[in-house]
């Protein structure tokens, strides 16, 4: 016994604002490059992908090389998890080797059970239900563009996603208001707006896209199609009324930046004027996810 719990980093909701503020610290100073030396020389991370990635996978590997460290990348298919070995014995045994796993995966089940059995930190690099790196990276990406997130208010148009579940808990977490505009079949657990918002939250939820950007300092969207759903006819006709266009665009705050986890769907869920206009700032986004990342491994590995 005496052994501290492993610095998990699975949902926004399990860590203390501070906490949070910390690893954003954290990433602003390695983003100027203040972060010195190479803190994470002799740690190894296992990076396990279940599910395809480009900024999730390359950030991580860059990001870990850059602070000293080794990444291992591993297709889930290709090891013995991807037929049937558990979460829990793949946590027991990893943990023999590296000194953190990060874990992308089709069921938020599959990454608590592995990070209950690890003695490692566990990163979620994305799940079904919440994406929480990503939230790190877009709060980031706000507070360089436009100051503060506390008391801002951030507008969601499109599917409730595990992106928009996340942003529920980054609005409880960083103190902004998140106006959501979803078709109601596509609406977000209702439990988890009301965790939020006993949390102190502002959250508003609504079907009408104009009613949620109106003033907006920031206006998100994601695919219509995320990596856990069947493709439907049906999703496309929910959401066409929920695209971000220019139309929709000067109806948020005249000076409102426009983020997207991407990959994206130009001319689905975003158009091409918006996505490659002058508000967008979704590829310094892209960037943040590698700054973002040096600061939850450094929390995570307690480096710093
Ligand atoms: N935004 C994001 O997580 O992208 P990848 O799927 O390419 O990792
Ligand atoms: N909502 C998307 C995000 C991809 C980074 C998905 O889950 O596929």
């Amino acid at each position: 016994g005496g052994r501290e719990p492993p610095r998990h980093f699975l949902e926004l909701m399990d860590l203390e604002p501070a906490t949070l503020r910390r690893m954003l610290d954290l990433a602003v100073q390695a983003k100027r490059g203040a972060v010195a030396g190479k803190p994470l020389a002799g740690k190894t991370v296992a990076l396990i992908f279940e599910k395809p990635s480009t900024r999730t996978r390359v950030s991580f590997e860059v990001g870990i090389r850059q602070l000293g460290g080794d990444a291992i990348v591993l297709s889930a298919k290709e090891m013995q998890l991807g037929r049937g070995e558990t979460p829990a014995d793949t946590a027991k045994v990893l943990s023999r080797y590296v000194d953190a796993i990060m874990l992308r995966t089709d069921s938020v089940a599959k990454l608590r059970e592995l990070a209950a059995h690890a003695t490692v930190p566990v990163i979620n690099g994305l799940t079904d239900v919440s994406h929480p790196c990503q939230l790190m990276a877009d709060v980031m990406t706000f507070e360089e563009h436009r100051g503060p997130i506390a008391g801002q208010v951030v507008a969601w148009s499109g599917d409730g996603n595990n992106v928009a579940r996340t942003f529920i808990q980054a609005a409880a977490r960083f103190g902004f208001t998140l106006r959501l505009a979803t078709p109601a079949p596509l609406r977000p657990p209702q439990a988890l707006v009301d965790w939020a918002r006993a949390q102190g939250a502002r959250i508003e939820l609504t079907d009408d896209p104009a009613e949620a950007v109106r003033g907006a300092r920031c206006v998100v969207t994601d695919t219509w199609v995320s990596m856990s759903d069947e493709p439907t006819s049906n999703r496309h006709n929910l959401l066409a009324p929920y695209r971000v266009d220019a139309a929709l665009m000067a109806k948020a705050a005249p000076d409102a930046i426009f983020m997207h986890c991407l990959p994206a769907h130009r001319g689905e869920e975003v158009t091409a004027e918006v996505i490659d206009g002058p508000q967008s700032v979704v590829f310094d986004e892209a960037e943040n996810r590698l700054h973002a990342q040096k600061g939850v491994l450094l929390w995570a590995l307690g480096l710093a």
